[in-house]
């Protein structure tokens, strides 16, 4: 009866002993799992992203609005898309005169610069004849009509 103590104890020691190694070698087991499986994958999107973003954004999608002032921006978008060939001189089409800020400002005023440009209902689609100009484009010409339209 006495001795039986102990040994009872022993063997409940033991069995503690036994099921916490088996919960740290669970836990050790799993611990390591968790972050084996997830930092490949964190590393793969985000080398593929930089890598694929940066090839996309020094070609074409993304869309640099750094400078969209009018000297800056809104003046070469309209030589480089050939609204100036319509739109200036004594006879404008449309008597839309582009050629100066004054003329640009005056069809912005009545909304059918942007109404133009981004096909929208109610207005003459333009570049007339041409391709719609690209939405990046589209989405600075907004950026300097929002800031005020500034002779800038
Ligand atoms: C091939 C000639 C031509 C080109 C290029 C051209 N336009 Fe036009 N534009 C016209 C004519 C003609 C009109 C008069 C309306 C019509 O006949 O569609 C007009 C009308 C407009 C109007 C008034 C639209 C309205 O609904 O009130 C605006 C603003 C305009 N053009 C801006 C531009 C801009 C900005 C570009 C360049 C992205 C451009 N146009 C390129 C010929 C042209």
């Amino acid at each position: 009866m006495i001795s039986k103590k102990p040994k009872n104890t022993i063997a409940k020691i033991h069995c503690l002993v036994f099921s916490l190694c088996l919960m740290l070698t669970f836990a050790c087991e799993t611990e390591p799992l968790e972050p084996i499986a997830q930092e490949p994958e964190i590393e793969d999107t985000t080398t593929a992203d930089t890598t694929t973003n940066d090839s996309v954004i020094t070609d074409s999608n993304a869309c640099d609005t750094a400078d969209y002032t009018f000297s800056g921006f809104i003046v070469p978008l309209l030589t480089d898309n050939g609204c100036k060939g319509c739109h200036q001189g004594s006879v404008p089409s449309g008597g839309v005169g582009l050629d100066d800020y004054t003329g640009v400002k005056a069809a912005v005023d009545n909304g059918s610069f942007l109404g133009s440009i981004s096909h929208a209902n109610g207005f003459s689609n333009m570049p007339k004849g041409g391709n719609k100009l690209d939405s990046c484009s589209i989405a600075k010409v907004e950026l300097w009509i929002n800031g005020g339209a500034k002779n800038d």
